[in-house]
């Protein structure tokens, strides 16, 4: 759901930002690294200082002013997050530690609950390992195979192939949205509506999409979408797992301990109603209750004008970074979000990083949790920058000149 309040201006979004102010090495911080984390406005900063000087109190348990405070404030961002995913319900939405913890949550416990021996759980060769790894661990487990749909050398699906994969043995397909290593949107929708034509449920890594579309998690039809609150500008610590409620009512935990339990004897214990079924123990409620202030901040724009702005980025960065000699980018899918991976001739990945970062400019570098698909390019790894709508064209001529003077260095 959109509120639009603001008209998006760069240079007056900046200012919201108050690390976006300070210097790096000498030099005014260019940030180009929101893939692995973005930076966070004042309005969260402040949401979380409130929450420890004036809030703080365990939640779901007390009585008192305080926790009922806190309490509220925790299932407000609940709700808030069931509206900008567009759920149905609001114990659709369950509070994590973040995309990882998610894809564990549900390779835990459906595919304890669902998989046996010879079922198949399809992904494909772009995702992070966090969408590879809680995977082989539980079809090791069980007995289950592990399909990997194949990707073109642009860094696209080949949807027939990954079609051709999903056979009536399919449990479950986990699928990354926007690839954090390439950019690449992935046809989530069509994929989900294929899957479940052969009866397969679909996980979607969001964790590079919710930062920068509109997710709609019924028009998907997702049956599990997860995703980090620090990348879409909210606080570390804290990820939201939307699940479909007949699914996540079929489900058993996934871990044991309070706010989970309705009655606990040594003989038996029955378990809590969704949301906190799935979420046992003190949760991070400052982080949780600041992420709505994140929501709220994102939800003055509209997506349309965060999405031209990152286009505009893209577009420009792409050329630019195409002038340097012997610069080649890794994925160039037609559909792309604002992720730029580049290899150059003689150049370490790590050691233009390090020189770049002198020079004020932070990229990541390395195989960004994707070593599988670093090998499909024949590669180690890449340098990496990934814009935020708050990134400027300015910073990509810093970044390109950066790139040059390193290279200069470097060979
Ligand atoms: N998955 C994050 C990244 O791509 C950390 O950088």
């Amino acid at each position: 759901m959109q509120t639009i309040t603001q008209k998006f201006n760069v240079e007056e979004v900046r200012k919201d930002f108050p690390i976006l102010q300070r210097e790096v090495n000498g030099k005014r911080l260019v940030y180009l690294d929101n893939g692995a984390t973005a930076q966070k406005p004042q309005s969260v900063i402040d949401s979380l200082n409130n929450y420890y000087t004036q809030e703080n109190a365990n939640i779901h348990r007390g009585v008192h002013t305080l926790s009922q405070e806190a309490t509220s404030a925790y299932e407000e961002a609940r709700v808030q997050m069931r509206e900008f995913l567009n759920a149905q319900h609001t114990e659709e939405i369950i509070f994590t530690k973040g995309t990882t913890d998610g894809i564990n949550l549900v390779a835990s416990s459906f595919g304890r609950f669902n998989l046996k021996e010879g079922d198949e759980i399809l992904i494909t060769a772009m995702e992070h390992h966090s969408n590879i790894v809680p995977w082989q661990m539980i079809c090791e487990e069980k007995g289950a195979k592990l399909k990997v749909a194949p990707i073109n050398d642009q860094g696209e699906l080949i949807l027939d192939e990954l079609y051709d994969l999903i056979t009536e043995r399919t449990k479950l397909v986990a699928i990354v949205h926007i690839s954090n290593t390439l950019g690449t949107v992935n046809p989530v929708k069509e994929i989900i509506a294929k899957a479940h034509e052969k009866g397969a449920k679909v996980l979607v890594d969001g964790a590079q999409s919710a930062p920068h579309m509109q997710v709609d998690v019924r028009d998907l039809d997702a049956d599990f979408y997860v995703f980090s609150m620090h990348k879409v500008f909210g606080p570390t610590g804290v990820g939201i797992l939307y699940g479909k409620k007949e699914i996540l009512e079929s489900l058993p935990p996934y871990q044991g301990g309070g706010d989970m339990i309705k009655t606990v004897t040594f003989e038996k214990t029955t378990y809590n109603e969704l949301p906190h079924k799935f979420e046992a123990g003190t949760p991070n409620i400052a982080d949780g209750i600041a992420t709505k202030a994140a929501l709220d901040y994102l939800q003055q724009f509209s997506w349309d004008e965060i999405h031209n702005h990152e286009m505009e980025l893209l577009e420009y960065a792409t050329k630019r970074l195409k002038t340097i000699e012997g610069l080649r980018i890794i994925g160039e899918a037609k559909e792309k979000a604002s992720v730029i991976s580049f290899v150059i001739d003689g150049v370490h990945a790590y050691d233009l990083g390090v020189l770049v970062d002198k020079m004020g400019v932070a990229v990541r570098t390395g195989h960004h949790c994707t070593q599988p698909l670093m090998e499909r390019f024949g590669i180690l790894g890449t340098v990496r920058a990934s814009f935020a709508f708050y990134n400027t064209k300015e910073e990509i001529d810093v970044l390109v000149n950066a790139i040059e003077r390193a290279k200069n260095m470097l060979i």
